[in-house]
């Protein structure tokens, strides 16, 4: 593939998971896309696509923060298409395990979710617990919260909510939509899948993740022993957006507590998010899929883990190995939590 059609390809599949900075040199996404268009000096395009090249081809060595990346950066900079300071420390590195706590302090409030009710014992935010052998991520809540008085706290089964959401008219996408997608599976699930919304497969049967992605959720779900029937899944938006276009900040502020009471209903022992949108949703950060992999997150509590969304896998099927890393720790947490419980 010609070098900058496989940089653009690249830079594209950055940008999905949240990212918009060129790794380590304080380069938009927008702007390598740019220089790589034409609209730069063809020799600072070429730089850039033989340092993201070498990017492309050893993308663990910048994960790892390993010495050789220092080859990339170089070239980057002999080419004057980047400053040679480094990245500030509020901007970590993909794959850093530390930085993560330090841009996003724990513990962390949403300032418009409402809070959790399901204490868990052992479970105190940022103390030590089952699942104390992980990388402690992003904390979000204290684990004994109390009881918020959100418009929801009446509705007291999976079955209540699911009604009043095929009713709801809190944002405009009822009007839209053909069926709501509350969610499905087992409600006393010891992990709850969390996507982003229904797609066109999913408003068509007010099921969730029933289409390919679907599929591919299934399959992943299979690859950790655990079946459709045995997991609750269900989405931060429960109406299709038209087209499938990213959801607006008041339509999730309008639908979210609605998965709050979810979690809180069927009080799950991991909780794994698929995409970036479900999982900076709930984290309450900016930070990408990227920075927030690989570690144990805690929302009110529950080990929440993050990975790919399953659309992202079939359009990048590089991105199954690491899926698969993600959903076995995902299995190690629920492991060490039962056996805890
Ligand atoms: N994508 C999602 O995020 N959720 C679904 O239910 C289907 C596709």
């Amino acid at each position: 593939m010609d070098p900058r059609e496989q940089l653009r390809t690249y830079l594209e599949q950055r940008r999905e998971t949240g990212e918009t900075e060129l790794v380590l040199d304080k380069l938009s996404i927008d702007e390598v896309l740019r220089i790589i268009a034409g609209e730069a000096s063809s020799a600072r395009g070429s730089a850039v696509a033989a340092a993201a090249a070498a990017e492309i081809e050893h993308p663990s060595s910048v994960r790892s923060g390993d010495p050789g990346t220092g080859d990339w950066r170089s070239t980057l900079r002999d080419a004057g298409a980047a400053p040679a300071a480094k990245p500030p420390a509020a901007e970590p590195l993909p794959g850093e395990q530390t930085p993560v706590a330090s841009t996003d302090p724990a513990p962390v409030k949403p300032p418009s979710i409402p809070r959790l009710a399901f204490p868990q014992p052992g479970h105190e935010a940022g103390g030590p617990d089952e699942a104390s052998e992980f990388k402690t991520g992003i904390v979000v809540g204290a684990a004994d919260s109390e009881l918020f008085r959100s418009p929801f706290s009446h509705l007291d089964s999976l079955q209540a909510i699911a009604e009043t959401v095929r009713s709801c008219t809190r944002c405009p996408l009822y009007a839209t939509a053909t069926n709501a997608v509350p969610g499905e599976g087992d409600p006393n699930a010891d992990l709850v899948c969390v996507g982003e919304a229904p797609g066109a497969s999913e408003d068509e049967t007010g099921r969730p993740f029933v289409g390919e992605s679907g599929k591919l959720l299934t399959k992943i779900l299979e690859a950790i022993k655990l079946s459709r029937e045995e997991v609750f899944i269900c989405n931060v938006l429960k109406h299709r957006p038209p087209g499938n276009r990213n959801p607006l900040p008041g339509e999730v502020e309008a639908c979210s507590p609605y998965l709050i009471r979810q979690l809180e209903i069927v009080r799950p022992k991991v909780i794994v998010t698929f995409g970036t949108f479900a999982a900076q949703t709930l984290l309450n950060t900016k930070s990408s899929l990227s920075q927030l992999r690989g570690l144990v997150h805690r929302y009110y509590g529950t080990p929440l883990i993050v990975t790919y969304h399953p659309a992202a896998l079939l359009r990048n099927p590089a991105w199954k190995r690491p899926t698969w890393n993600d959903v076995q720790l995902a299995r190690r947490v629920l492991d060490s939590a039962r056996q805890g419980s």
